[in-house]
């Protein structure tokens, strides 16, 4: 939870206070703090080297909070001190947050000095603040920020710290369901705690076909994948439709619970990593619930495709062939490439409805990952939505970056025996993976969002994204769902 305080820092009743610092040349300066005591501002800035202060991006060092009401002073970097974005501050705010996990309140001196920093420093603390326990203890996130600034008042600093709240939920949220283990979180409980979100979020409509009712809908993809686990498949829609919309925009979410790769099984190392197979879906689940809580004036529809894939003597086999909704049929080569299956059927159910635009958000191919690294996304899609995305995500933080969808591809993706195989050529597999789902879109506008390397981090934790799942992509359909609102 976020205050909005013009107190002075120095007199804050927290456990830890925040100031930023940057470099400047050699000198270590920190940012907007005439009113750090005299005693302090040497030490940060004239003993900095000693302390270990060198200003840089990521670097959070705590210094007895000599002459300040709180007991810590803590300094998070920003780099150079003349480059300072919103973004440089979200990380900066968000690392310290990230520091400071255990503490119970802390406050926030950085630069906050219009609607933008405000909204940057709350985003930024929000989504560092964050732990997930379920299974074993950890130090508790932060629960109370005083974030120092002359626009209590604004009503548009006012509104960036209700919306940064907001977004804030969704993102955790999202890393919650990403965390969770595959045995908690299937199919029919990740619909569960889909129902359960939309309850407690106003105007937020569930419904949920099960396996019976893919069968009986013709949902091919979605029951091909599912049928070697125990857990069946589920499709989950999840709509929120204020009373005068500005557009229809519907989500598709990737929401494989585990990939096992199937019968053509993935190798053992780093198959513990698939248990995040399901992070599209997540975010869409909670870029819904995040639209109903803003009321943006856009309706919505989220389609969660759930399905764990498992080997087993039920599964399906290299050379099935399968039939999506709509009718085209798909043999599955490789029972590997399992996601594009699951979102055919997602992105035929979606367009049904005429949407103005569809995006569809995945943890698709590994190839994302060897095109772009750990936390770039991939965008692909008609070149227009494309460049929504890429605008939305930069001015939210994130990355995403536009990728093309080749139209020779599709040759690599004929079948002898149905209208499509489920693999291409061997390199550009995202772009395949791209070309794959376009079959299924028909004219209505279209993004595919690629995240696989993004929404999980194996490494690091870094500004305000932490190890384990991320909730990118929230961020940034929520952007793309405001720009539509405001057009
Ligand atoms: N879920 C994986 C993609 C993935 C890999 C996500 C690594 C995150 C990290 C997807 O279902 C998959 O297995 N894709 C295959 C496709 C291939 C068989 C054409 C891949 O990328 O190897
Ligand atoms: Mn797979
Ligand atoms: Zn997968």
């Amino acid at each position: 939870m976020i205050s909005l305080t013009s107190k002075s820092p120095a007199r804050l009743s927290v456990d830890a206070l925040v100031v930023a610092v940057g470099r400047s040349g050699e000198a270590v300066t920190p940012l907007d703090a005439d009113w750090l005591p005299q005693d302090l501002a040497r030490l940060i800035s004239t003993d900095a080297a000693k302390l270990g202060i060198t200003g840089a991006v990521d670097e959070v060092r705590r210094v007895p909070g000599l002459g300040i009401s709180a007991a810590v002073l803590v300094v998070t970097g920003v780099g150079d001190v003349d480059a300072v974005t919103p973004e440089t501050l979200r990380r900066a705010a968000g690392a310290a947050a990230r520091e400071l996990a255990g503490t119970s309140s802390v406050g926030l001196a950085l630069p906050a000095v219009d609607a933008a920093q405000v909204a940057a420093v709350a985003e930024g603390a929000l989504l560092g603040a964050y732990s997930y326990d379920r299974y074993s203890k950890a130090p508790a996130a932060v629960e109370r920020f005083e974030l120092v600034t002359d626009r209590t008042r604004d009503a548009a600093a006012k509104k960036a710290v209700a919306r940064a709240e907001v977004i804030g939920d969704a993102v955790r949220a999202t890393r919650d369901l990403v965390n969770t283990a595959p045995n908690d979180l299937f199919p029919a409980a990740f619909a569960d705690l889909a129902k359960v979100a939309a309850k407690e979020a106003k105007g937020v409509k569930v419904s949920v076909l099960d396996e019976k009712a893919l069968a009986s809908g013709g949902y091919g993809g979605l029951i091909g994948v599912g049928q070697g686990s125990t857990r069946g498949p589920r499709l989950v829609r999840v709509s929120y439709s204020p009373s005068r919309p500005h557009a229809s925009v519907a989500l598709v979410g990737k929401g494989i619970t585990f990939d096992s790769g199937g019968i053509s099984i993935k190798p053992a190392a780093g198959m513990d990593a698939m248990k995040s197979d399901m992070a599209g879906a997540a975010a869409v689940l909670h870029t819904v619930v995040a639209a109903a809580r803003l009321e943006l004036p856009v309706a919505v529809t989220g389609w969660l495709c759930l399905a764990e894939n498992m080997p087993s003597g039920s599964a399906q086999r290299p050379s099935d062939v399968i039939t999506i909704r709509g009718g085209k049929t798909v043999e599955v080569l490789n029972t590997d490439a399992e996601g594009r299956l699951v979102m055919a059927d997602g992105l035929v159910a979606a367009v049904e409805e005429k949407p103005d635009v569809v995006l569809d958000i995945a943890t698709l191919t590994g190839a994302q990952m060897v095109a772009l690294g750990y936390r770039v996304s991939a965008v692909m899609g008609a070149d227009d939505v494309r460049t929504e995305i890429v605008d939305a995500a930069t001015a939210t933080g994130e990355q995403f970056w536009p990728m093309p969808l080749p139209a020779e591809l599709r040759a690599g993706l004929k079948s002898k025996v149905a209208d499509l195989a489920n693999i291409g050529d061997r390199f550009g597999g995202m772009l395949t993976a791209g070309v794959f789902l376009r079959e299924f879109v028909g004219e209505t506008p279209w993004a595919h969002l690629d995240i696989a390397g993004p929404s999980f981090n194996e490494k690091g934790a870094h500004g305000y994204t932490p190890v384990g799942g991320t909730g990118v992509g929230v961020r940034t359909l929520l952007g793309f769902l405001e720009a539509r609102a405001a057009r």
